[in-house]
């Protein structure tokens, strides 16, 4: 493949939210979740999450799984206008480097700050993110064969119209949390038609507990 393996992966509720409206709530998962969690991030080279998780979830560092890595998975924040928290812990977390996916809509200021918080600062588009693009530079330029995504929802709704998703990994945990307002697995633009929409097989299911644990495919 000319760009890295993606796999998202993604906790929903039973009524298919990924947070709930006024996004006080935003981790529902169990341990068992968790755990699956650290699993995949064994499997990454890099770790991939939308601005929009980061600055919702202060402790997220998107740090390596149990097993100790020689080398652990690149940690990589998409933000079209930089508007990520430049005093999140991320910043100060010691592990793999920090790279920032941006675009020309970034602000000369911004961009001088996170290139002083992060590893690299990439610009990968004009408006948006082109992630075909920005695969395939990570690839070539780090070495990235296998990358999962942790959302949320815009970020992942920009890979689906991308047509890079090849595998996505959804946890559906038994809650419901309603809302017109709460976030769903795939939030942006979207598709207009179904024919255009992105395709998977169910590859596997597993239950633990009261959770579903459901791999699909591109189909
Ligand atoms: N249940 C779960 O498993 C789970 C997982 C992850 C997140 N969540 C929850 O979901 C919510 C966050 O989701 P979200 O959809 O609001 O945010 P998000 O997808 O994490 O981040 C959105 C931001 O990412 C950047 N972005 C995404 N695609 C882009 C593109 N193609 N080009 C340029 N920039 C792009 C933009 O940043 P700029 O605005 O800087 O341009 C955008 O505002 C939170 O409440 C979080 O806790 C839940």
């Amino acid at each position: 493949m000319m760009r890295p393996h993606v796999s998202i992966n993604m906790a929903m509720t039973a009524d298919g939210k990924i947070a709930s409206a006024n996004r006080a709530v935003t981790t529902f998962g169990s341990r068992a979740d968790h755990a699956h969690l650290l699993t995949l991030r064994d499997k990454a080279d890099a770790i991939l999450t939308g601005a929009g998780t980061l600055n919702a979830q202060p402790q997220v560092t998107l740090g390596p799984g149990p097993k100790p890595k020689a080398k652990p998975p690149l940690r990589i924040i998409a933000s079209g206008s930089g508007q990520v928290n430049a005093r999140h812990k991320i910043f100060r977390a010691l592990g793999a480097p920090t790279l920032i996916l941006t675009t020309e809509r970034i602000s000369p200021t911004r961009l001088m700050e996170l290139r002083s918080l992060a590893g690299v600062v990439e610009i990968c588009g004009k408006e948006e993110i082109d992630f075909k693009r920005a695969l395939k530079w990570l690839q070539k330029k780090w070495g990235v064969k296998r990358l999962l995504c942790e959302g949320g929802g815009q970020l992942n709704d920009a890979l689906f119209r991308a047509g890079v998703v090849d595998e996505v990994n959804l946890t559906v945990c038994p809650i419901i949390l309603g809302g017109r307002e709460a976030p769903t697995i795939a939030e942006g633009l979207g598709f207009a038609q179904l024919k255009d929409a992105a395709q998977f097989s169910l590859k596997s299911r597993r239950q633990v507990g009261d959770e579903l644990f459901l791999v699909y495919r591109k189909a």
